[in-house]
This record gives structure tokens, C-alpha cells and sequence, in this order.
């Protein structure tokens, strides 16, 4: 077997079978297949596409890259939660101590940023000291002692998606449903879960444009999920316009927290309930997704669900202070804003290009290595359906420098869309 081959393989369309598939990724880890081969790889892999057997393959190879926990002493469901990735996509972050609260345990291996979309690690590592490249009994510690724990892809846990998630954002195949699929599952099997639920994200802050592409992404997570004999319960949820209000590591998660204080914007509100409650059904810890939202409610309005993310915070060494204005976040050296040049209503704010101008600010990364700025982003003040009127205060910009500041105004000017007559508020989940 050699590297070589198997990329001209998948090039003509072939399919590759789980032992030579075991092989790439082994020798790709060992350093003995370079990045330029797996780039290779990978874009062949992109634009051929992959059989159910050949993602199930990959799968398994990813996950067992590195340890595979078991969490089924601990006696609670274990079940977790995962995005395909979105502009302003926070919700992750509430969403693990409310489900602890409710009776889950959720071990959460996430990822970076990726493309315009944002990464759930790079929001938590705005909280200064947090870390998150935990080693496995570290990791499996936390989960016993709290009932989660916020992980990364290290060299022991995922390895090979740690490596390949990187080479995949920088050679233009992240949009690819057998590696959107392998990704995310290696990484929640990984975890031991006896179930995954996976909010598909579609629209053009999305991976997935349009809702058929969003359909086949679901129904290949579902179908890798049932061939590996796991429950993985997929929910449909438009990114034409970004979630929430803020967009950017530490203004995301100052919202985060907002949502476990009760007083999150009602768009991620929603979105976190109703994920929680597909995760405690799946779990079976209630009968239908209306009992699982009121536990959901519950664990945030009673106080608990935010003391036990300070907790998961606190094991983690980050350092939050929930009585300081952004609780201790970083902060950007400069803060302007757009306002609006004409009256009438928002009726569109395109996600990919503020996903794109908050890249381009220092939040997202071009390049494998690039540094992050966790201060830098962009607050909506305004939102699809609101009224304006000429000279109102429409988007904050908080950069790091002037020029920066006013390259992204020009940017987003074109992000927003005002129309003359009232707009209807966009639905925030699609028809499966
Ligand atoms: N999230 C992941 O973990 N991987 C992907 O490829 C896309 C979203």
C-alpha cells in the first residue's frame, strides 16, 4: 500500500476500504504521509465524495486515532451536542451545564474555528487561563466530578481530527459531507456517547448553502450514526443571519453567559432550550421535547445552571468575574459603530460576510497557525424585522486598531439590506 496510490484511487472515484483508509491516516499521523499528500487526499475526497461504507470507515479510524472514553459507571445518560458550524453560534456554551443540570453527562470535544464559522474552543479560550487541551484522564476526571468537561482535540483524544480539521481549513475542504461527517462523529463517539444531538446548520453562513445540501449532511450523520450503532438525532436550523447578537470569541461569550443569567437574546435562548431537550429525550430522561424545555427553563431561572459552568470554568483554570462589567472578558482597543443610511425595516443580515468581516478583524483564522484575537467582533444593535431610521446605530465594531475598524464598516455595509415595508421575523428551524 502506498499513499500515492490510494490518492489516485480516490481521484478516479474508487472507493478505498476501511484497512487502506487505516493505513493513509496512520502514516498521515506519523508524519510519514505529508500534508501535501493528504491535501490530496482530502480534495479528491471533496469532490468525489465518499460511500456510507468508506464514512463509516473513516470514522472509525478518526475516533480510534486516540482514546475512546466510556463514561457508563457513571450511571447518567450520556449524551452530547454538536454544530455543523454557523456565524454567531454560541450555544454549546450554555447548553452543557443546563444539560448537566438536568440529569446528562456530557463529555464535549469541540473544534476551532473554521472557515466564516466560529469554534466553540476558541470562545472558551477568550476566558482568560481556560484550557482546554486536557490530557484524557484529566478530561474523564472532570466528566466524573462535574458531568462535563469543555475538551479539545489533542494528541491523545481525536488526534487525527485535530490534523486534519486544520489542513481541511486551509486547502478549502471543510464543505464536504463525508469529512463534516467523520469530523464530527469521530469526535463524539470518542466521547462514549450513547447519543448525539447535531443542529445542521443551513444557509450562507453555513457549510450547507441550501436546504438540500443540509438534508444530505443530516441524513449522512444519521445513517454513519446507525451503521455504528449510536442515536444521533439531527435538527435542521437556518445561518442565513447570524444567532444572537455578537459575533466574536469574547463577545459570544459574554452572551453565553447572559443566557445561563437568564437574559440572553431570545433567538439562542430558544435554540439552547430546545437543543437540551432533544438531548434529555434522546437520553430518556423526559417523553417529548415540551417537558425537556421547562427542566431546560428551570435549571437556568433556578441560579444552578450558571454556578455549575463557573464550576466547569474554575477546574478548567479560567478566570471569570461574574460581578465585573463583560465579566473580566478581553475587550478591543477600539469600539465604532456602522450607522444606517437609509429608513425603513432590516429585512436581511447577510451571515457569511459578518462571519467573514470578523475573520478578517483577527476572530477566525486564514492560515493553520494564525493567531486569534479574542477581544475583536461585532455587536448587532439592530436585527432582521427591526425599524431604523437614517443615522441609527446598527452594528458595533470592536477591532483592534482604526484601520481595521473602518475596513470592516465598508464590509458590513453590505452584510445589511433595509427595505421599505415591515419584514417578517426569519424561523429559526427548517422542516426536516
Ligand atoms: N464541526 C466539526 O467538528 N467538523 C466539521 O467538519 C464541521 C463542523
Amino acid at each position: 500500500m502506498n499513499a500515492h496510490e490510494l490518492i489516485r484511487r480516490k481521484r478516479d472515484g474508487l472507493s478505498l476500504d476501511e484497512e487502506e483508509i487505516r493505513f493513509l491516516v496512520s502514516a498521515y499521523l506519523k508524519g510519514e504521509v505529508g500534508d501535501y499528500q493528504m491535501a490530496a487526499f482530502l480534495m479528491a475526497t471533496a469532490i468525489r465524495g465518499m460511500t456510507n461504507a468508506e464514512t463509516v470507515a473513516l470514522t472509525r479510524v478518526m475516533m480510534e486515532s486516540g482514546r475512546v472514553f466510556d463514561f457508563d459507571l457513571l450511571g447518567a445518560p450520556v449524551i452530547d451536542k454538536h454544530s455543523t458550524g454557523g456565524v454567531g453560534d454560541k450555544v454549546s456554551i450554555p447548553l452543557v451545564p443546563i444539560a448537566v443540570e438536568c440529569g446528562l453527562a456530557v463529555p464535549m470535544i469541540s473544534g476551532r474555528s473554521l472557515g466564516a464559522t466560529g469554534g466553540t474552543l476558541d470562545k472558551l479560550e477568550s476566558i482568560p487561563g481556560l484550557r482546554t487541551d486536557l490530557d484524557p484522564d484529566r478530561f474523564a476526571r472532570q466528566v466524573g466530578e462535574l458531568g462535563a468537561c469543555f475538551g479539545a482535540q489533542t494528541e491523545e483524544i481525536v488526534p487525527a481530527d485535530r490534523k486534519l480539521y486544520a489542513l481541511r481549513d486551509a486547502t478549502a475542504t471543510v464543505e464536504s459531507v463525508p469529512l463534516i461527517v467523520s469530523s464530527i462523529l469521530s469526535k463524539k463517539f470518542a466521547e462514549g456517547v450513547h447519543g448525539v444531538v447535531i443542529d445542521v446548520k443551513c444557509g450562507s453562513g453555513a457549510f450547507m448553502r441550501t436546504s438540500s445540501d443540509a438534508r444530505e449532511l443530516a441524513g449522512a450523520l444519521e445513517a454513519v450514526g446507525a451503521s455504528m450503532g449510536k442515536a444521533v438525532k439531527t435538527v435542521l436550523t437556518s445561518m442565513d443571519e447570524p444567532l444572537g447578537r455578537t459575533i466574536g470569541n469574547a463577545l459570544e461569550m459574554e452572551e453565553a453567559i447572559r443566557v445561563l443569567k437568564g437574559s440572553g437574546p431570545p433567538d439562542v435562548t430558544a435554540l439552547a432550550y430546545r437543543l437540551v431537550a432533544e438531548m434529555l429525550r434522546l437520553g430518556g430522561i423526559v417523553p417529548d421535547i415540551s417537558s425537556g424545555e421547562t427542566l431546560a427553563r428551570s435549571a437556568v431561572e433556578s441560579g444552578r445552571a450558571f454556578d455549575r459552568f463557573m464550576n466547569i470554568v474554575a477546574a478548567q483554570c479560567g478566570k471569570l468575574d461574574p460581578d465585573a462589567a463583560g465579566f473580566g472578558l478581553p475587550r478591543s482597543k477600539v469600539v465604532n459603530t456602522l450607522v444606517s443610511r437609509a429608513r425603513g425595516f432590516i429585512s436581511r443580515i447577510d451571515a457569511r460576510i459578518v462571519g467573514e468581516t470578523v475573520r478578517e478583524l483577527g476572530g477566525g483564522r486564514f492560515g493553520k497557525d494564525d493567531a486569534i484575537d479574542h477581544s475583536v467582533g461585532v455587536v448587532l444593535l439592530s436585527v432582521r424585522g427591526d425599524e431604523v431610521a437614517e443615522g441609527d446605530a446598527l452594528i458595533e465594531i470592536h477591532a483592534s486598531g482604526e484601520d481595521a475598524a473602518r475596513n470592516a464598516a465598508r464590509r458590513l455595509s453590505d452584510a445589511i439590506f433595509i427595505s421599505a415595508g415591515p419584514v417578517p421575523p426569519a424561523s429559526l428551524y427548517l422542516v426536516p
